[in-house]
């Protein structure tokens, strides 16, 4: 049995058909989804509709992330995000997505644990098991401290978009990357493999090339790009570079408004940080 992990599509529905196209190829059995679907991309509809369309000949698992925490919570606190580069492409996507939509998020877990027949049951989540914004990775002890609590023999999360393979006391921790907004240097998507065959667990990571300069061009074409302008040109920056740039652009904007004493949504701060980075 192979079983494919997706997780932080963000709207890239560019990079979901490759890994669409990657799964029909090879025979995988299942797809299981680790959140956070739309924002940050344009025309997350798309997105939803191409997830539901598969679907519809695949067998499909699915939990929510933090992105899509963000629009339920706009849709029941009535919480409304401004047009800028802090909270631009939260706006654009909420405006952009239906009810239905919001709806189908609120009716997913923040995590959960499969068995598939006679196979060992696994868990997925998007950060931690209770938390979508909990961040997992090897380089701090978070991975450390979440193996220990960890339920299955295999558990698989995602959030940080940055991929990993963790071992310990007999059981793994496994981190696909991101689908959409891949961060580890290259401009691929990422997407992992598992294949279970009696007691033996086999992950695979999968990278592949999808079409970038669509995937570009539409945060013109789609006018996101006037919703949150710097936070559209760090996300054209990683398709580029498969660099880390919203996360280099936070940590500027942050350090610029503890020194000018000004709030973290001034857009000029934001301005000033694009010139920095060069983006
Ligand atoms: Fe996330």
């Amino acid at each position: 049995m192979k079983i494919a992990f997706l997780s932080d599509i963000h709207s890239n529905y560019h990079a979901l058909t490759a890994c669409y196209r990657y799964i029909e190829k090879n025979n995988i059995d299942h797809i299981c989804y680790l959140g956070d679907y739309i924002s940050d991309f344009p025309y997350p509809v798309r997105t939803l509709e191409a997830i539901k369309e598969f679907a519809r000949d695949h067998s499909c698992f699915y939990i929510k992330g933090n992105r899509e925490e963000y629009m339920e919570n706009a849709f029941k606190n009535n919480v409304t995000f401004n047009k800028g580069s802090q909270q631009g492409s939260l706006l654009y996507t909420y405006e952009n997505l239906r009810e239905e939509d919001i709806k189908w998020f609120m009716s997913l877990p923040v995590s959960c644990e499969i068995t598939i027949g006679d196979y060992a049951p696994f868990g997925i989540s998007h950060g931690g098991y209770d938390n979508s914004r909990d961040i997992i990775t090897i380089h701090d002890n978070t991975a450390y401290n979440f193996i220990k609590k960890q339920t299955t023999r295999l558990h698989i999360l995602g959030h940080s978009h940055k991929p990993f393979i963790y071992e310990r006391d007999g059981k793994i921790l496994l981190n696909p990357g991101s689908v959409g907004v891949p961060v580890s240097g290259r401009k691929k998507a990422q997407m992992a493999v598992v294949t279970f065959r009696a007691d033996m667990i086999m992950p695979e990571f999968v990278e592949l090339p999808y079409d970038t300069e669509s995937a570009i061009i539409e945060f013109y074409e789609s006018g996101l790009i006037e919703y949150a302008d710097v936070w559209s040109r760090t996300m054209i920056a990683i398709i580029e570079t498969g660099e880390h740039y919203n996360e280099k652009c936070i940590r500027l904007v942050e350090k610029l408004a503890e020194q000018s004493g000004r709030d973290f949504s001034d857009e000029e701060l934001w301005q000033n940080a694009a010139e920095i980075l060069g983006i």
